[in-house]
């Protein structure tokens, strides 16, 4: 079934194509709009988030490891409606607001996706908040499924005011820990807001994690890196850290969660993340929103480091108030 949609007859889709490695490698043009293909679903994109992993792409860094055939269409998270649906595709119709991973690249006008990487968005959650959820939930609820704290214990999130982080902690003060987050001091009064106790990830972290921890501390999560491991692995057990960032802790005896990002599908868990944040339970926060013209600039915030949440990019011709944002940058 199809919409009667003008794009679904377009042969080309409004794209950023990554042209060439580096701060300039996004150049906007067009790209084949795939129809979709057995087991596939196409969608136009409404909400398009960013990931770290996009500014690592483009910048090169991950050129050798992840080999991509430049031009191509990058990108991963995002919402939107359905368009059509490919054979043997059950569970979406055309004019389903979804949200996923999408297989041709998430920074265009349309994508094509297998059905397995979509879910349909559930109503109370807005379409910008439906894009910042994937990659964070399927992130948050695998590491957690890796390393799971003892009943009732105390446990640190390194990088809590990030996308992962900022999940994460939500999922570990529901589920009744103590949450002692780091980020800057000037996103302290929002941990709280997420049920954390924050600290500076300066000079007195550890000093810090002792006086708030005398009794210890159960386990860590690392999402921001920077050293974090080597300094907490006097307080907290190696085997007892968890780290989606720092690819050599194995070596120091921490649990290394590498996601290959091509192979993220939507689980059971992240299901349940997308329904208890649509019945309130969980706070989507969007920290930044850019138009589809500036989308290159929504990437580049993100190589900076220090977003709050995560950062949605409306998608091309869409109007903002339509998928939850009151403000563009
Ligand atoms: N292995 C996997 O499967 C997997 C999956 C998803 C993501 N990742 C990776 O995990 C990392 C986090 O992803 P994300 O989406 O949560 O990123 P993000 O939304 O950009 O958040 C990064 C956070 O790190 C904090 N930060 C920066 N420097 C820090 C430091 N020195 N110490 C502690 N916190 C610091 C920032 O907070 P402040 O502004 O407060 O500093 C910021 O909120 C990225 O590198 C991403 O590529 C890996």
């Amino acid at each position: 079934m199809t919409l009667t949609d003008p794009t679904t007859t377009q042969t080309t889709t409004r794209a950023y194509l990554l042209t060439h490695y580096g701060p300039d490698g996004l150049t906007p043009g067009s790209a084949p709009a795939h129809a979709p293909g057995p087991g596939e679903v196409s969608v136009r994109l409404e909400a398009i988030a960013i990931n770290p992993l996009d500014a690592k792409i483009r910048s090169g860094l991950l050129a050798q490891m992840l080999p991509l055939p430049l031009p191509v269409v990058i990108g991963s998270d995002a919402a939107g409606t359905v368009l059509a649906v490919g054979a043997g595709v059950t569970g979406f119709s055309a004019g389903d607001r979804v949200a996923g991973f999408f297989d041709s690249g998430a920074f265009a006008e349309t994508a094509v996706s297998r059905a397995t990487r979509l879910t349909r968005i559930p109503g109370g959650l807005s379409t910008a908040q439906a894009a910042a959820l994937p990659t964070a939930a399927e992130t948050a609820t695998r590491i957690l499924g890796m390393l799971e704290p003892a009943p009732a214990s105390t446990v640190v999130v390194n990088g809590a005011a990030g996308s992962v982080g900022s999940l994460l902690t939500q999922l570990l003060v529901r589920d009744g820990h103590t949450v002692i987050g780091t980020a800057r001091p000037e996103n302290h009064d929002y941990l709280r807001s997420l049920g954390a106790t924050p600290i500076a990830y300066g000079p007195d972290m550890v000093d810090d994690l002792r006086r708030l921890a005398p009794e210890g501390i159960d386990a860590a999560f690392d999402t921001a890196g920077n050293g974090f491991i080597a300094r907490v692995v006097g307080i907290v057990d190696a085997p007892r850290i968890v780290t989606i960032i720092d690819f050599a802790a194995g070596a120091a005896g921490a649990i290394v969660a590498a996601g290959d990002p091509t192979a993220l599908t939507i689980t059971d868990a992240v299901r349940d993340v997308f329904d208890r944040a649509a019945s309130g339970d969980l706070r989507v926060e969007i920290g930044a929103a850019y138009r589809f013209d500036d989308l290159p600039d929504a990437v580049a915030l993100s190589e900076g480091g220090h977003a709050r949440g995560k950062i949605i990019v409306v998608g091309a011709g869409v109007d903002p108030a339509q998928i939850g944002i009151d403000a563009t940058a």
